[in-house]
């Protein structure tokens, strides 16, 4: 990954700094984005004061993420690979009768339209990275899915939809348009089951996690460097260039929820 120029939003959380900071040992430069907490990104910036540089981004304002990008790019150059990690998940569970229109706008804004706001971008600045004579490009880019857009997620109803959609028809289309800036650009999914998170503990505490790790054939939680890793793995034109479209599903072999 030398040398190029990753970007990762929702980089101030768990799954978003073990994605940073593995694309930072391979040497990549990365753009860290985030909303809120800058403190959790101290010590890679401190650690990797060369390598990489933090942005705070609303995810949901347009002049915002475009601003985010420009500003990465004046920091590192053009962009090559685009990881679009953040989300929002209401931890009380609510069915669809009692859901408000409110948090069901706020989930689709942060986690489906804002992929939209990061994609769209993203490919506007992939004709300037194709040098005249050299279509041997990297242009990668990553979504981080959820086994809720599989399987759906009880009670959660807006977050398993925003989560489906990026899954399905948002990659499926997305590939096919981006071959026609980059002929070797690729979109691809990562998906992950249960992490063990600051953020999924209290759930964890609640045993939220025990009836999906009961069809789990492996029986336990991922970690957040599980998620990097496959990232990596995508994110290379060595080992991935022949890859796109693919949703990895990183849960452990599970089969869905139990549901009584
Ligand atoms: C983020 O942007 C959205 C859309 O422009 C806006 O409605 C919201 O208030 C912004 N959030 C903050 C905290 O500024
Ligand atoms: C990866 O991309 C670089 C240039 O961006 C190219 O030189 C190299 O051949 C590519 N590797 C593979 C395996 O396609
Ligand atoms: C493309 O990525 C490969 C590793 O995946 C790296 O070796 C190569 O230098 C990259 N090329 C460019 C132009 O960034």
């Amino acid at each position: 990954m030398n040398g190029q120029h990753v970007v990762v939003t929702g980089a101030a959380g768990a799954i978003g700094l073990a994605i940073a900071r593995l694309f930072l040992t391979q040497g990549a430069n990365v753009s860290l984005h985030y909303y809120h907490n800058v403190e959790t990104l101290r010590s890679l910036l401190n650690e990797y004061s060369d390598q990489c540089q933090a942005f705070s981004v609303n995810a949901t304002d347009e002049q915002a993420v475009k601003k985010g990008f420009a500003d990465s790019c004046n920091h590192f150059g053009l962009i090559n690979v685009c990881i679009v990690n953040h989300d929002v998940f209401k931890e009380d569970d609510i069915p669809i009768w009692a859901m408000s229109l409110d948090q069901w706008q706020n989930t689709i804004n942060v986690d489906l339209t804002s992929y939209f706001l990061y994609a769209r971008e993203w490919c506007r600045q992939l004709k300037h990275l194709k040098p005249a004579n050299d279509d041997n490009i990297n242009a990668s880019l990553i979504v981080i899915g959820s086994v809720a857009g599989n399987f759906g997620r009880v009670n959660h109803i807006d977050y398993a939809t925003a989560k489906g959609a990026l899954q399905s028809s948002f990659i499926k289309s997305l590939k096919n348009e981006i071959v026609h800036i980059i002929p070797q650009a690729r979109c691809n999914v990562v998906t992950p089951s249960w992490i063990q998170t600051a953020m999924t503990e209290g759930l964890i505490q609640q045993g939220k996690h025990i009836q999906t790790l009961r069809t789990t054939s492996l029986r336990k939680l991922g970690s957040a460097d599980d998620i990097a890793q496959a990232c990596l793995f995508l994110a290379s034109n060595r080992t991935a260039r022949h890859i796109t479209e693919e949703v990895m599903m990183i849960h452990g072999g599970m089969e869905g929820h139990a549901l009584w």
